[in-house]
C-alpha cells in the first residue's frame, strides 16, 4: 500500500510557510491504520523487544497498537505532572521554549530492551528526550520506530546509533 499516499499536505499550518503533513487521513483509514501498524512492527522483525514505549500524545496512537500486534507491554512517556507515581524527567529544546517528558521510575527495568515510537520523526528533540528517559531508567534502546520520517530536518542525527526505522519518508 501507497502510505505516503495517504498522508494528507496542509499548506501553511501552523505558522505561513510551514507545510504540514496530517496524519489524521491515514487514521481515519479503516484499511490504511491497520495495514500501517502491521507494516511497522514487520520493520522491527529481528529486533529482541521487551517493552515498547511512546511519547504522549501521538505517539500513543501507534505504540498502543503496536505493543498489542507485537505482545508486548507499553510504557507511556508523558507530559509533566500527568503520571501518578514516582517519575523520572528529561526537559528539551523546542523551536520556541522547552518542554519536559515524564515516566514512571519503575516502568522500565535495567536491562530491558525498549523499542521507542513516535507518529513523526522531524528535529528529533522529542525522540532523543525519549532515548534519554530510557538510559536514566537503565533500560536498553533496542530500536526507535516511526511512522513517518521529515527528511532534512537532521532528526536521525540526534539519536545516536540506535536503529531507527520509518515507515514513511517525506521530503
Ligand atoms: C510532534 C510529533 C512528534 C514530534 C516530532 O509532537 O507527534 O512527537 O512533534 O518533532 P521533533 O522530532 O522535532 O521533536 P508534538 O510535540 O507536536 O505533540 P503531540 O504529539 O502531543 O501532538
Ligand atoms: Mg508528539
Amino acid at each position: 500500500m501507497d502510505f505516503a499516499a495517504k498522508i494528507r499536505l496542509i499548506k501553511d499550518f501552523p505558522r505561513p510557510g510551514i507545510n504540514f503533513r496530517d496524519i489524521t487521513t491515514l487514521l481515519q483509514d479503516r484499511e490504511a491504520f491497520p495495514k500501517a501498524v502491521d507494516a511497522m512492527a514487520g520493520l522491527c522483525r529481528g529486533i529482541e523487544v521487551d517493552l515498547i514505549a511512546c511519547p504522549e500524545s501521538r505517539g500513543f496512537i501507534l505504540g498502543a497498537p503496536l505493543a498489542y500486534a507485537m505482545g508486548k507491554g507499553l510504557v507511556l512517556f508523558r507530559k509533566p505532572g500527568k503520571l501518578p507515581g514516582k517519575t523520572l524527567q528529561y526537559c528539551y529544546q523546542l523551536e520556541y521554549g522547552s518542554d519536559a517528558l515524564e515516566v514512571h521510575q519503575d516502568a522500565i527495568l535495567p536491562g530491558q530492551k525498549v523499542l521507542l515510537v513516535d507518529d513523526v520523526l522531524a528535529t528529533g528533540g522529542t525522540m532523543a528526550a525519549a532515548v534519554e528517559l530510557v538510559k536514566q531508567s537503565g533500560g536498553q534502546v533496542a530500536g526507535i520506530l516511526f511512522l513517518m520520517e521529515l527528511l532534512g530536518l537532521g532528526g536521525r542525527d540526534k539519536l545516536g546509533n540506535h536503529p531507527v526505522l520509518t515507515l514513511i519518508k517525506c521530503d
